[in-house]
């Protein structure tokens, strides 16, 4: 995959680059540029010292030294002032000069911090969203292995609405088996919010669900479920249907361009669930489409895996971002997808 988020000690990484949140010294600090020079020892901070300094939203690259990796691209990152001084563009370009000198030096891969979410403040869940967007863009066109690294769970928020809202989706639906099948049989409707205005999905008999689907039989899942085609095939008649380009569809699902290739090609290569999913996210899939492209390789959605049950919530409420349903399995401590 493509974009990992992962928590991890940055200076434990083994790839070939990491990047370091220092400041406009480049003579070392507390944080994750106290972690980076302590591992890296003293030659570090001598190669430091002749460049001279770097400019905030700027990046220059060194050795690794004693770390695993073999540079260290150190950038400094904006101090937060409340947002309206430049803050966010100055942390795109972070991100981006750092994965340019990574790409010039030949890197395959790259571990980022979450850069000024520290002691210079920037909120964490919006450095992480500038972090994944800007980060995105650039593997949109450039073939890399970039991690994302979530030193403390904080910093994988989700709001308080969208936690509350799981969370009572699962109570709803998840079959504990030890105590059997939940009586509740609400579902949120993605298209009821409300008439108060209040912005939150009111709840509605599963019954009416059922009815409402029923009632406008998707066409779609009638013409697939006629057919037998296996994975491949399935996917390619969706990617033609939804409008969008094979590279659009496997860099929206996060996933890398040698698995894209072996689903292609390799007549029993068997994708895994999480992969088939991310797909069906990448395709904006409703819930039935997406049990049916499932079904291609022998998977189902499960009521007794909350992993699942999840999956199923934003499906049912048509919230597609691939980082926002991962921030919210992270916060449930489930496998992300794509990651
Ligand atoms: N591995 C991965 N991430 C880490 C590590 C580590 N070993 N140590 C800290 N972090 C995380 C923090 O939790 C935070 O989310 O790195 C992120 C960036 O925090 P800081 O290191 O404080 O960096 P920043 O907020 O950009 O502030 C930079 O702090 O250390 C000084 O010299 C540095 O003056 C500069 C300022």
């Amino acid at each position: 995959m493509p974009l990992h988020i992962i928590r991890q000690d940055i200076t434990k990484l083994k790839c070939e680059a990491i990047v370091n949140a220092a400041n406009n010294t480049l003579l070392g600090g507390g944080g994750v540029d106290g972690a980076i020079h302590k591992a890296a020892g003293g030659k570090l901070l001598e190669e430091c010292k002749t460049l001279g300094g770097c400019d905030t939203g700027d990046a220059k690259i060194t050795k690794g030294y004693n770390l695993l990796c073999k540079y260290v691209i150190h950038t400094v990152g904006p101090i937060w002032r409340g947002g309206q001084f430049n803050e966010k563009a100055l942390l795109e370009s972070c991100y981006r000069k750092s994965l340019t000198l990574a790409k010039l030096h030949g890197c395959e891969s790259v571990a980022f911090p979450l850069i000024s979410s520290g002691v210079y403040g920037y909120p964490k869940d919006r450095a992480l969203s500038v972090a994944v967007d800007t980060i995105s863009e650039f593997l949109f066109d450039n073939e890399m292995t970039v991690y994302i690294v979530v030193f403390d769970k904080e910093a994988y928020e989700i709001s308080e609405e969208l936690f509350d809202d799981v969370t009572e989706y699962i109570d709803d639906n998840y079959l504990d088996e030890r105590f059997g099948w939940q009586t509740k049989t609400e579902h949120y409707n993605p298209s009821c919010f409300d008439t108060e205005g209040e912005g939150r999905y009111y709840k509605i008999d599963c019954q009416e669900l059922a009815e409402m689907f029923g009632e406008v039989p998707n066409k779609l899942i009638d013409m697939l479920s006629k057919m037998d085609d296996n994975f491949a095939v399935t996917l390619l008649k969706l990617i033609d249907i939804k409008g969008i380009t094979e590279v659009e569809c496997y860099k929206k699902a996060n996933v890398s361009k040698q698995t894209w290739y072996k689903i292609m090609n390799e007549k029993n290569y068997k994708p895994s669930k999480n992969t088939v999913i991310a797909f069906a996210i990448a395709l904006e899939l409703s819930l039935e489409e997406t049990k049916h492209l499932l079904s291609t390789v022998g998977f189902t959605l499960s009521k007794s895996n909350k992993f699942d049950i999840i999956i199923e919530y934003f499906l049912l409420n048509k919230e597609y971002n691939i980082f926002t349903i991962n921030e919210t399995l992270f916060k449930f401590d489930q496998v992300c997808l794509g990651m």
